[in-house]
């Protein structure tokens, strides 16, 4: 019941001010947010590397309101592939994009998006490395599906991500799965309504499974994105019924959710990859995963009070 009110917040300003200025709020921000800066996350990088896990590094941020901060985003991006390419450690990460940062949701904003994303495509590919559209709420992703495919003709790598709970995403899983892309499936982090979105957990769960397995049997490259360990053991068997090899698909969690689990599927040959956010626009990223779990609230809760 909380999951629906705190997803609600997420979008509020007023909420915004309150969570960012409490006490204590840092500490527990910490647990999802790998830093503010590419000081603070290169070091993360170097680390889960040595762990043996590969990384996508998102610099958190969403639903910008000028232009301005579209160019500052795609800066931001670029200032971090040439870190990483100075650092040599272009080919254990890659990118992780909202496109809604990109300035997809302003006046001419797909073509401001694209025009934004595609200079960080195209730095990402000249380090060896790549990157995935983030999928957000309902209504960006047919302008996000045409970007991907956009890109897609000069950099084939770039991938995207779908989301179990809407109605439309088998269909879309069809399609991404014979053309060859690589796919991100999650379950989904945002507010949608009953008429796209199925609002039952265990249906999302099963509508899951049938995404794995389009994705599994297809051309393209399944990354699993979840913490949950039934639908983890589910992706193991259909990626072995498939008969993929390990290099064939990867799973991927959240940057400060079950990291034991996230070393085991790697040491077990897995790979691994772990979503690591980082910057000062954590808000919307810090409230979506309060939202997941309402332990994570409670805990908050609690370290705002004992401040
Ligand atoms: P579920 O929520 O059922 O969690 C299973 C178990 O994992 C829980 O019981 C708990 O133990 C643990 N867990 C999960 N979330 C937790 C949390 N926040 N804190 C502590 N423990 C937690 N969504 C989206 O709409 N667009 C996107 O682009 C992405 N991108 C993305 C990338 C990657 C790599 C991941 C793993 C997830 C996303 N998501 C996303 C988020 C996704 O939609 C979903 O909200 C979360 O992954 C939670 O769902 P699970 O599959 O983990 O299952």
């Amino acid at each position: 019941m909380l999951g629906p009110v705190i997803l609600a917040a997420s979008r509020s300003d007023k909420m915004r001010r309150f969570v960012s200025a409490a006490p204590g709020t840092k500490q527990v921000v910490a647990r999802f947010i790998a830093g503010e800066t590419v000081d603070d996350v290169v070091p993360i990088v170097r680390e889960l590397s040595e762990r043996g896990l590969e990384v996508t590094l998102d610099v958190v941020g969403e639903d910008i309101t000028t232009v301005e901060q579209s160019y500052a985003a795609r800066d931001a991006y670029l200032e971090l592939i040439g870190r990483l390419e100075e650092l040599g450690l272009g080919e254990r990460a890659e990118m992780s994009v909202k496109l809604s940062m990109f300035g997809q949701s302003l006046d001419d904003g797909h073509e401001l998006a694209l025009a934004n994303v595609r200079p960080v495509v195209e730095a990402a590919a000249g380090i060896g490395t790549t990157v995935t559209l983030d999928a957000e709420d309902h209504t960006t992703l047919d302008s996000m599906f045409a970007i991907h495919e956009e890109l897609r003709k000069d950099f084939p790598q770039t991938g995207c991500v779908i989301q179990a709970y809407l109605f439309r995403t088998e269909d879309d899983a069809r399609r991404l799965a014979a053309n060859g892309s690589r796919v991100r499936i999650v379950k989904g982090a945002y507010k949608e309504p009953a008429s796209v979105a199925i609002q039952d957990k265990p249906e999302i769960d099963k509508a899951y499974v049938r995404i794995m397995k389009i994705l599994m049997e297809g051309k393209g490259y399944p990354m699993i994105g979840s913490h949950d360990p039934r639908l983890i053991s589910v992706g193991q068997e259909l990626a072995r019924r498939a008969g993929r090899k390990p290099d064939e698909y990867e799973f991927q969690m959240l940057y400060g959710i079950r990291s034991e689990e996230q070393n085991r599927l790697a040491a077990e040959g897995h790979r691994m990859r772990v979503y690591t956010a980082y910057g000062t626009d954590w808000y919307g990223y810090f409230m979506r995963r309060l939202a997941e779990k309402p332990a994570n609230l409670l805990f908050f809760v609690r370290s705002i009070l004992t401040k």
